[in-house]
């Protein structure tokens, strides 16, 4: 699938702005602080319904006004899909589906699909779990609804649990908790199961991008580091089993210290862990590597290729990776963004390039 315009109207520093993208290569291209980032921001919102900055949706809205719009056109194998969100300062955003207005997030998310990169992900290989977890709840909510739906009720449920522990009556917690674990493990089981197979479908791939961008110097393993295997049910029932073992020390804690939102995801690289011996170079690689591999899980689930957004990559890596990257996207819509604009790395590929200045389009291509 790929998006064919973009319209903006006091999103960030843009007040409104028509973008048109071709089906391959296209590039924004221009000075530090002209709205590029912003523009990629939009598109990834209009995918997802959420900001791949993790920010306030209220701060999309340009400081001068009150409302921002934002909507986008993207033609798919099944028919053209047209996505639309209304941000207000002061109230909740709305979001459309071919000019319908849905009040879930469920029912938006995962219309258009994207993959979104820039340096912040690096994140994904150097920080914190969480920031593993939530690549693969994005990736996953965006193939599959009832993850998304189970996620959202685990969450639910997890915070209830949570306050729960909190009570001073233990009695009442002792009493309560049951009830709570026989839901909460039983979302965990979903969540896990599809977390696994989404694992051990993506691993191979990224071994193989991997591979491709360093030119095969360098070989990546990836595993989950909770552990559960099985079906649904065999998980769910060994959950259910360890939040009774875990007992006393989440009363004593005051939270749930298993389940699905403490799991990890490992790299090694040449069997080292990437997270505490890899460069930044190789870090960034095996994000990007990670990034190249979900678009192919998209094509292997819907037959289409999501968009792929690599804001400020180009720069980041040495002209030999930038190459092979360039050649490792030519199946798929992207969107690159770039303060420095080099030629001869797009010598003889079909490129849409697209300046920007000042929340404006200066020029294409
Ligand atoms: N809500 C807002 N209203 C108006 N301007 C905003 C808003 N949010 C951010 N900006 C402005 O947008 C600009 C940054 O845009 P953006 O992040 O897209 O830059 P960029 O072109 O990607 O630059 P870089 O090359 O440094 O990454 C900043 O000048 C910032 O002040
Ligand atoms: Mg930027």
């Amino acid at each position: 699938m790929f998006i064919e315009s973009l319209s903006l109207k006091n999103f960030r520093n843009y007040e409104t702005e028509e973008f048109t993208f071709q089906n391959g290569i296209n590039i924004l291209v221009g000075q530090n602080a002209q709205g590029k980032t912003n523009a990629v921001e939009a598109i990834f919102f209009l995918c997802t319904g959420y900001s791949p900055r993790a920010n306030k949706d209220k701060q999309v809205v340009n400081f001068n006004c009150s409302l921002a719009d934002i909507s986008a056109v993207a033609k798919s194998n099944y028919g053209d899909i047209k996505t639309r969100i209304i941000f207000d300062k002061t109230d909740k955003k709305r979001v459309f589906v071919n000019d319908i207005e849905v009040l879930k997030i469920g029912e938006f998310l995962g219309n258009i699909h994207s993959v979104f990169f820039n340096p912040m992900e690096l994140k994904l290989v150097q920080e914190s779990p969480e920031d593993r977890r939530r690549f693969m709840n994005v990736s996953l909510s965006q193939m599959s609804k009832s993850y998304f739906y189970s996620l959202s009720r685990y969450n639910k449920i997890l915070s209830q649990r949570n306050n729960l522990l909190k009570t001073p009556d233990v009695d009442i917690i002792r009493e309560t908790l049951p009830i709570w674990d026989i839901q909460l493990s039983r979302e965990a089981g979903k969540i896990i199961k599809q977390r696994n197979d989404f694992l051990s479908e993506l691993s191979p791939i990224v071994e193989e991008k991997q591979a491709y961008l360093t030119g095969g110097r360098e070989t990546l393993k990836m595993k989950s580091q909770d552990g559960y295997v099985g079906s649904e049910e065999e998980i769910a029932y060994a959950i259910k089993e360890d939040l009774k073992t875990a007992f006393e020390k989440d009363i004593r804690l005051g939270f749930t210290s298993i389940g699905p939102h403490r799991d990890d995801i490992k790299f090694s690289l040449n069997n080292q862990d990437v997270r505490v011996y890899g460069s930044q170079g190789q870090q960034r690689t095996v994000a990007l590597a990670l990034k190249l591999a979900e678009t192919e899980l998209f094509y292997n689930k819907f037959r289409e290729y999501p968009i792929l957004i690599l804001d400020d990559v180009l720069s980041e890596l040495d002209k030999g990776r930038q190459k092979r990257l360039i050649t490792a996207v030519d199946k798929m819509q992207t969107i690159f963004t770039t303060a420095v604009f080099e030629r001869a790395v797009f010598k003889g590929v079909d490129f849409n390039k697209i300046t920007i200045e000042q929340g404006k389009i200066k020029g294409r291509k």
